[in-house]
């Protein structure tokens, strides 16, 4: 195997241990489509639950059931009524209804089982009538009045895997049919989750196909990758016609409702639960309550990720050689970029007396290029400056002087540098000299 190969593996194996430490013990709440359910890779997605579960994540999953009461419900002769997305549900009709539910679940359970899970199928919800919206008597369709957060935490401490199926019971034991999106989302609320995961059989949203505002972050390829739920329901305004939009808008209100982050994946590709946990940028769309990403100092423990960043800029002649020990001298000058506690970039500003700084030793990891990571190094880095009263910032450059010169610097010469930095200046090197006065800013 290549050694560039090599180096890859090991850093997704780092990337793997860095989360796998950091969700043990939390909780993920799974919200299935009753399609995923029924394809033929539903298997597969059981086997990386159980993996999850194995490593002490604790994994609450709520299947859909809209298909399976679909036929249950055709099979009977029986009408199906629908009010904005939502389902009219007879009294008469509810033997059918919780038939269906209870059947998707029993597949989810089996499924599970097969892996050496003991996954429980309960009631730990108390439901209440919708009652008439509008004119509109939603009948015995149901709202989720409360979780039994007791009950269910004993189960998941117990080491089981609790199934919701989308029915829940009034105080008098009345039966009623819930919308399992909005199930997933009060229970992953109630239980404090970590994460909603909605696997759903909607593709992965695209621009141009999408139309976003300004403030959502899409990768190059045009999938959109994250943003916060006020522009989530920007989307949902711009795609009126795009049946994905509810996916987001169960999102949006999840992370409203305190939970850190919800994923919506296309549940028809295999792998995506664990490609999404695992890896940063993941491969679907995430709506985000928290703050996601930091700039903050450089910690000793960093530096050997930092060198893994710098050392094919190094090798390339980009960057100036630096050592582990330098970097450790220098360690106060450094910033990291920290995206859900992996490094993926950091810069220096090492101050030359009481005026000026040169900004130093910016790498972000070339997998997280061109996502504004360097610019928000830059900025951070401008701002301490400002607040140390540095009144003139510089920096040597071989290879990068352009996105410099975008970013309010100039073109300057040797004479700019101070006199202690003129004299280590590597003629070999030839770097150009950029500096930028913080007070005509
Ligand atoms: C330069 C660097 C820090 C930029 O980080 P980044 O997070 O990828 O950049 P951003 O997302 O903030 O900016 C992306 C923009 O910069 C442009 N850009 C990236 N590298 C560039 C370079 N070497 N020269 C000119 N422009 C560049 C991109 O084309 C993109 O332009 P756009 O906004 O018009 O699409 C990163 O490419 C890097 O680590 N380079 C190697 C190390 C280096 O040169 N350090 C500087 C010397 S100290």
């Amino acid at each position: 195997m290549a050694q560039s190969d090599i180096r890859e593996q090991v850093d997704l194996i780092r990337e793997v241990f860095a989360y796998a430490d950091q969700f043990r013990g939390g909780t993920f709440v799974i919200k299935i489509s009753n399609q995923i359910v029924d394809h033929p890779d539903f298997p597969q997605h059981a086997r990386d639950l159980a993996l999850l579960h194995k490593s002490g994540i604790r994994i609450v999953i709520v299947p859909g059931a809209r298909k399976r009461i679909d036929e249950v419900l055709d099979r009977f002769g029986a009408d199906k009524r629908f009010k904005d997305d939502i389902r009219i549900s007879s009294g008469e009709d509810m033997d059918l209804i919780k038939m269906a539910a209870f059947d998707v679940a029993h597949r989810v359970m089996t499924a599970l089982s097969g892996h050496k899970i003991t996954a429980v199928i309960g009631n730990w919800v108390r439901a209440r009538s919708r009652g008439v919206i509008n004119g509109v008597d939603f009948e015995r369709t149901g709202s989720v009045d409360r979780v039994r957060v007791e009950a269910l935490t004993r189960s998941l401490e117990q080491g089981h895997v609790p199934i919701f199926p989308c029915i829940g019971h009034n105080e008098s034991g009345d039966p009623f049919n819930l919308s399992s999106d909005e199930l997933a989302g009060t229970v992953a609320v109630a239980l404090n989750a970590r994460k909603l995961f909605i696997l759903s059989t909607e593709d992965v949203m695209y621009t141009p196909e999408w139309e976003v505002p300004e403030n959502v972050e899409v990768l190059d390829d045009g999938r959109i990758f994250r943003m916060v739920p006020d522009a989530a329901e920007e989307i949902v305004k711009l795609n009126p016609d795009k049946p994905g939009r509810f996916l987001l808008r169960t999102a949006a209100a999840a992370c409203r409702a305190g939970i850190d982050r919800a994923h919506i994946l296309d549940g028809r590709q295999g792998g995506v639960l664990l490609k999404e946990i695992f890896s940063n940028l993941g491969v679907g769309t995430m709506v985000f309550a928290d703050a996601y990403e930091r700039i903050r100092p450089m910690e000793s423990s960093d530096v050997p990720g930092i060198l893994d960043i710098m050392r094919p800029l190094i090798a390339e002649g980009i960057l100036v050689e630096r050592t582990r020990e330098e970097l450790e001298r220098k360690q106060n000058d450094y910033w990291v970029y920290d995206m859900d506690g992996v490094v993926h970039g950091c810069a220096a500003l090492h101050p030359f007396g009481e005026s000026s700084a040169e900004i130093a030793g910016m790498a972000v990891d070339a997998r997280y290029a061109q996502l504004g990571i360097g610019a928000k190094l830059l900025d951070l880095l401008n701002e301490k400056a400002v607040e140390d009263g540095i009144s003139r910032l510089f920096v040597l450059t071989t290879r990068t002087a352009d996105w410099f010169l975008a970013r309010g610097f100039r073109d300057g010469s040797l004479s700019d540098l101070p006199a202690e930095r003129r004299e280590e200046y590597n003629e070999e090197r030839n770097s150009r000299v950029l500096v930028k006065n913080l007070d005509s800013n």
